[in-house]
Order: C-alpha cells, then structure tokens, then sequence
C-alpha cells in the first residue's frame, strides 16, 4: 500500500513588500537582495492573521465533505505559537468543524515540525489505511526592521493531508534524520523576533544536508542520478542553491541541468513569499508541482532543516504528470489580486503587535475567509466569514 499526500493546500495573506524598494530604503543594492538571497518579494502579515487563521484558510482548501469525517488526527508544525498551553491545532480543528474523534496537538522544532507531521502521519495511516491526517506547518518569520534577516522575513501556512493511495506524492519508506544541539537559530520566550548567528546557520544548515543525504543514499543504495528534483527548506532561495550545489558535483552534466532546472521551479513562489519556517519546505514543494515538467514515477528528494538543529532527508514518487494546473491557477489568481504595501506601511504594521489586553481589532482591510477579531477574556476570537 502506498501512503503519502493526498492534498496540499498553501494561504498567505494578500499584501506583499517589494524587496527592491527595500533594499533602497535600507541603501543596499538591490541585486544582493535578488540575486545575493535570492528574494524579490515578501509576505506583510496584518495583526488580524495569526498561524491559526492562515492554517484554517490553507487547510479549508483540501478539507470537503469528502474527506472530512476521515481526518484522526491534526498536527501542526508552528514556532509560531499563540499560546504555551493550548494547541493552535484545537483552533483549526474548531474552524473546519472537524469531528471530535480526533488529535489534535501542536509540534515544534524550528522549521522542521511539519516534517516530523509528515513522518508521524505515514506511520500512522500505514497502520490505518482508512484514516487520514493532517498536517500543517504554519508561521511568521520576523527578525526585525533594519536586521540582516530582515530580508527572509514572511509568513504563511501550508496544509497537506496524508493517506492511502495518494494522490499527488507517494512517500519512500526510507528517510534519513539527525539532531544536535546548537545555537544557530532561536527564540526565547519574552521575545517576538528571532536571535540568529546567520553565517553559522547558513553553514549548520549545508553540513545537515550533506550528512542526511549521503546517509539516506548509504541506506538505500540510491545516488543522486535517482532524483528528477530535490526540494529544500528555503529560509531564502539563495540557501537552498547552496545545498544543491553541494551535491551537484555527483551527478553528470545531464543530471545537473536537470537538477538546477526543476530547482528554479522549485522556488518560484518562495521568492516571492518568503520565509514561512516550518511550511517553506512544502511552499517549494509546491513551486515545483505547478512549474515543473516532470512525469509520473520520478523520484522527488525533500530536505526539512529546523535549527538548532534538526534536519531530514527523504523522498517520494509522482503520482501524477506536473505541471498540476490546479495549484498553478491559484497561484497565478493569488500573485495577481495582491496588493503591494510600501516600506512605511510595512514597517507600521510590523510593529503593530497584539497588546497583552482584551482588544477589538479592525478588520475590514483583510479579505481572508478567517480573522482574528481581537482579544476578550484573555482570548483569542476567531470568525470564519463564511460561517
Ligand atoms: N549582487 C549580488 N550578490 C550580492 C551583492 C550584490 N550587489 N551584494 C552581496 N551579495 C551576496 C553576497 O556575496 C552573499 O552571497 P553568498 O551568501 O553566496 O556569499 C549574499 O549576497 C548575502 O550577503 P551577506 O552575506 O553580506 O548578507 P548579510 O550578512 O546581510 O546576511 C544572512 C545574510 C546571514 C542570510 C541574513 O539574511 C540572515 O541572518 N538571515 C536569517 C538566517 C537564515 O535564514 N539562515 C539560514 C539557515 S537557518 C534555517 O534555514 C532556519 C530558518 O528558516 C531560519
């Protein structure tokens, strides 16, 4: 029986900053950002959207009637968090009326929670084939204006179901993981932009990839000749080359054409969204399903990194053909109806954050099917607009 995802939803709200008109508002040239990193646009996240609204309307996408009773279980991948206690996964679970007989639980490890979603998700559906999970990886990227990382900022929210007989990537048995204890990367808890050794992460990140990998082929008796693309978790576009260019050198000349190929359609829509963390890696995956010519049966090698650190290499087989027009239609609606913010309105809205009181927000400026209406109670309230 082959199991992997059967559905993949993505949502981001709809306003963006150009990174051209930052990088001249922060007097840098405008191709380190574009070329240097590897990004040309970035997400602005309004205070009424949060991990859980922007999960809700991602997963609302690949949640019908059809396969709603069938969901056992939710698991959502954020360093996001909105609370310590309660899990974002409750929210969601409430938002799609999904049925009581279920987890539903959060998990984070930086970047990498909704890989071990993934993960947990195949095994459990390998022992229950009727039943379907899903898995979501939602965040906010903030490092702060004026920063280095200011530049991979973004945010969004992918949400995939996984289940027998899938429709989209059948997922190998086979994976090859690794942790370790460092500083690269971190949030502490009083804080809401992370703490970052950039050039170290940037290098954690490349010997994660190349430890993962070379072991996933140790196991599997696989090269880099069985792979049609390879997909990364992509911080920004640029950090991704870096881990294909690591392993080029093994493949031929043939091979590698094909490699850099699929990998620029694998981060197209990365460039123009973000950084989301946790769902970057399936953002990518994404790009390349929507962009890519690939046929069924070709092997797809899928990076996950979450620092401090743990990283994860494995891999599925095509279901289908691509380009899926489907995902590329949404996308192409998606870039269209957004609107741009300037650098100002970006940086009021970066430093607009929800007080810690009871607040009514004003959301008439956000469009998206969920919102987050303010704080009462101490709680967060959340209103589906199509309810
Ligand atoms: N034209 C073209 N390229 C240019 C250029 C120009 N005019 N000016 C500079 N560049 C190039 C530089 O040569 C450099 O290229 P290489 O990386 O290939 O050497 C690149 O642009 C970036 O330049 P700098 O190194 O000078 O950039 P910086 O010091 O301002 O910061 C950064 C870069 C460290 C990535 C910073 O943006 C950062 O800290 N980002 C957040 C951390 C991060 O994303 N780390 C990734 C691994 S951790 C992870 O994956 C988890 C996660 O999601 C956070």
């Amino acid at each position: 029986m082959q199991v992997g995802i059967d559905q993949i939803g993505f949502y981001a709200p709809n306003q963006y900053l150009d990174l051209t008109a930052l990088a001249q508002a922060r007097n840098e040239d405008p191709n380190k950002y574009l070329i240097g990193i590897g990004q040309s646009e970035q997400v602005v996240i309004p205070v009424t959207q949060d991990v859980v609204t922007m999960a809700a309307s991602a997963a609302s996408q690949i949640i019908t009637d059809d396969n709603r009773d069938k969901i056992a279980m939710v698991i959502f991948g954020t360093e996001s968090g909105i609370d310590h206690s309660k899990s974002a996964a409750m929210y969601v679970k409430r938002l799609l009326q999904l049925p009581d007989q279920i987890r539903a639980i959060e998990v984070k490890q930086a970047c990498y929670g909704a890989t071990f979603g993934v993960q947990t998700a195949k095994d459990f559906v390998r022992a229950n084939p009727d039943k379907q999970v899903l898995v979501i990886g939602a965040d906010i990227a903030r490092y702060g204006l004026n920063t280095p990382g200011e530049v991979t900022q973004g945010g969004g929210a992918v949400a995939m179901t996984i289940a027998a007989d899938p429709q989209i990537l059948a997922l190998d048995d086979a994976t090859s993981f690794r942790s370790e204890d460092v500083m690269d990367f971190w949030r502490p808890l009083y804080r809401t932009e992370a703490l970052v050794d950039g050039r170290y992460s940037e290098n954690i990140y490349v010997d994660f990839f190349k430890a993962v990998f070379h072991d996933y082929c140790a196991q599997t008796g696989r090269t880099i000749a069985d792979f049609t693309a390879l997909t990364y978790h992509l911080p920004f576009t640029k950090m991704g080359l870096k881990g294909l260019r690591a392993v080029l050198p093994e493949a031929s000349e043939q091979q590698q054409a094909i490699l850099k190929a699929n990998f620029e359609a694998s981060r197209a829509y990365n460039r123009r969204v973000g950084n989301l963390y946790t769902g970057s890696l399936y953002l990518s995956l994404i790009s390349l399903l929507a962009n890519a010519e690939l046929t069924a049966g070709d092997r797809i090698g899928l990076f996950s990194y979450g620092s401090g650190a743990e990283g994860e290499f494995y891999s599925g087989t095509l279901v289908q053909d691509t380009p899926q027009l489907n995902l590329r239609n949404w996308f192409d609606a998606y870039f269209k109806q957004r609107r741009e913010c300037s650098v100002a309105a970006y940086e009021q809205q970066f430093q607009q954050q929800l007080p810690a009181h009871d607040v009514l927000l004003d959301t008439r400026a956000d469009d998206a099917r969920f919102v987050l209406t303010g704080i009462r109670h101490d709680q967060r309230q959340y209103v589906d607009r199509q309810a």
